[in-house]
């Protein structure tokens, strides 16, 4: 299927493969450079045309979707890809909303889902809760009912309420696991700590899901996780995330058009400065997603 794109967002899953993050990983993507040049994951635009097997799609269908199973390149005018990449685009939605949506908020609910299940006044606290995946993962908690409290620096906590936190902690200046306070799941996005300092914050019968960001902490949820969760009744893993599958996008796509879940866009770029757009996700601390949007001289 071939896709006009008219929005794209940038990743932390971007600038760590253009950066080549975890070493280890370069074994597959590039020892000295990155294999694949045609950088950019998410994407939204317009069906330009389809192949004969295409079923689901026809020109000129809106549409969202991943692009991370079907070698990237979202950061262009034009992408090609199997029509599994691809939903159509929540109604109501910009493109710019829509291309915030494919990773970041299947990661969230992926991370979030899971037995047992979260369930009406369950507290449940999103560590590293202002960035990419953390507002996605904050508001669908919220949907379930649950009582959140989400965790990050200073000028992201106002944003955090706006979007109903139930409660906001601010990591430079308490630690959560410090704090006496104990949630039925933790979905720890930024994932610095060791899983046996998140253990202190979990309640008995409680659930802790890391996102990884290094080796150790892949090491920890993987080997040790296990470990502590057969010892006791408090379970501790890793996502294994799986990019936009179905199920995730019809549920995604029922919380944005019922207004129940809204992106949260820090800033655009236009596609010529995708590196500027790329340096400002690793160094800027954007609040939520940063957008790439493409003009068609329009
Ligand atoms: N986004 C994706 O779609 C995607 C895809 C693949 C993998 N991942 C992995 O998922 C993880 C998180 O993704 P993300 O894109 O949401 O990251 P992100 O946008 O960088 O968000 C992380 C958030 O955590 C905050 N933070 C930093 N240090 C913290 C601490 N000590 N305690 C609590 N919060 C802290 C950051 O705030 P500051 O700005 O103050 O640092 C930021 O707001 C990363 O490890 C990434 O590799 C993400």
């Amino acid at each position: 299927m071939l896709v006009r794109v008219y929005a794209s967002s940038v990743n932390m899953a971007d600038v760590d493969y253009l950066l080549g993050r975890p070493n280890i990983a370069r074994l597959g993507t590039g020892l000295r450079k990155p294999k694949n040049t045609g950088l950019g994951l998410d994407v939204a635009g317009q069906v330009e045309a389809v192949g004969k097997n295409v079923e689901r799609f026809q020109s000129g269908d809106e549409v969202f979707g991943d692009l991370t199973e079907y070698g990237f390149g979202a950061f262009a005018e034009y992408a090609c890809a199997s029509e599994d990449a691809f939903a159509l685009k929540p109604a109501g939605l910009t493109f710019e909303e829509a291309a915030t949506v494919p990773q970041a908020a299947v990661m969230a609910l992926q991370g979030l889902r899971g037995k047992p299940r979260i369930q009406p006044g369950h507290k449940v606290l999103i560590n590293g809760a202002g960035g990419n995946v953390g507002p996605f993962a904050l508001q669908i908690a919220k949907s379930f009912g649950a009582e959140v409290t989400g965790v990050d620096g200073t000028s992201k906590l106002d944003m955090l309420r706006s979007i109903g936190a139930d409660h906001v902690i601010d990591y430079t200046q308490e630690d959560y696991t410090k704090s006496g306070q104990r949630y039925d799941r933790i979905l720890d996005v930024a994932a610095y700590r060791s899983i046996f300092e998140s253990k202190r914050a979990l309640r008995p019968k409680g659930v802790y899901v890391m996102i990884p960001a290094s080796i150790s902490g892949v090491f920890q949820a993987m080997f040790l996780g296990p470990l502590i969760s057969m010892a006791g009744s408090r379970k501790m893993g890793m996502l294994m995330w799986k990019p936009f599958k179905a199920q995730d996008v019809i549920f995604l796509k029922e919380l944005l058009e019922g207004g129940k879940m809204s992106p949260v866009i820090d800033r655009s770029y236009p596609l010529s400065e995708v590196p500027e757009a790329l340096r400002y996700q690793e160094e800027g601390h954007p609040q939520g997603k940063v957008v790439i949007t493409v003009s068609h001289g329009e």
